[in-house]
């Protein structure tokens, strides 16, 4: 699997909860980030937005920098803009470990997976709940993860679309066999990450399941005891 380094340390473990760097304190970006690996997670997924490809608007390549200040652990980068090829070079050398594109952008999803491979991340196809699975199915030999959204990109906060679950069974198969990642993102909280993982994910994005609750330790804990996560050793009781 051509993993980079980091994100390596957790492609061979599943299921791993990610928390989602959307809802949580900008102004105190590196304590965020310190508190939740004290309390054990293994990597960030970074929500970048270009109020384009969706209706929201979040950050870029200086909050990518400032997060791999903050930690070596794997940054997950999502990227919901219109035109990703524009910024592969400059979101790897912010200190990205994976970079997912959508499949619904006017690029070719092809040439962009290929493109961040040989940026030395692990490249990443996103589709939403909306886009059938068979516009995917033409790149996988390009993926090193597809991430199956459970919410329409945009918000966190929203509700978990059961139809996500479909998508992970039908490529579970695929992942097994290539290697490969299945991702799940939007509405993932201990009440759907059992099913999530039963069908197949592989990495559980969490954003309000973590950033609205009152403490992250807990939240953490419930969400790998739902998900059947082992977290890391520190963690044993
Ligand atoms: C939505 C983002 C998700 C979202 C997850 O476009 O890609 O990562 O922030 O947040 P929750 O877990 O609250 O749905
Ligand atoms: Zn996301």
């Amino acid at each position: 699997m051509p993993f980079p380094p980091r994100a390596r340390l957790i492609a061979n473990r599943s299921p791993v909860v990610l928390p989602s760097m959307l809802l949580c304190d900008f102004g105190h970006l590196a304590d965020e980030i310190g508190q939740l690996a004290d309390v054990g997670v293994e990597g960030f997924h970074l929500d970048v937005m270009d109020g384009h490809f969706v209706p929201n608007l979040t950050y870029g390549m200086p909050i990518v920098e400032a997060a791999r200040r903050a930690t070596e652990l794997p940054l997950d980068v999502h990227l919901m803009i219109a035109h990703p090829g524009r910024y592969l070079r400059a979101f790897a050398d912010a200190g990205a470990d994976v970079i997912t594109v959508h499949v619904e952008v006017d690029e070719d999803p092809a040439e962009l997976l290929s493109a961040i491979r040989k940026l030395g991340a692990a490249a990443g196809l996103a589709c939403n709940p909306a886009t059938p699975l068979d516009r995917v199915e033409p790149y996988l030999p390009w993926c090193d993860l597809v991430l199956v959204m459970s919410v329409p990109a945009g918000f966190g906060g929203q509700p978990f679309d059961r139809a996500a679950l479909r998508k992970l069974a039908a490529l579970r198969e695929w992942a097994r066999a290539e290697d490969r990642i299945l991702e799940i993102d939007g509405g993932v909280n201990p009440d759907t990450a059992p099913d999530a993982v039963e069908h197949g994910a592989d990495w559980l994005v969490a954003g309000s399941a973590i950033f609205r609750s009152d403490n992250y330790e807990s939240a953490v804990q419930a969400l790998n005891r739902a998900a059947g996560a082992a977290g890391p050793s520190r963690l044993e009781p």
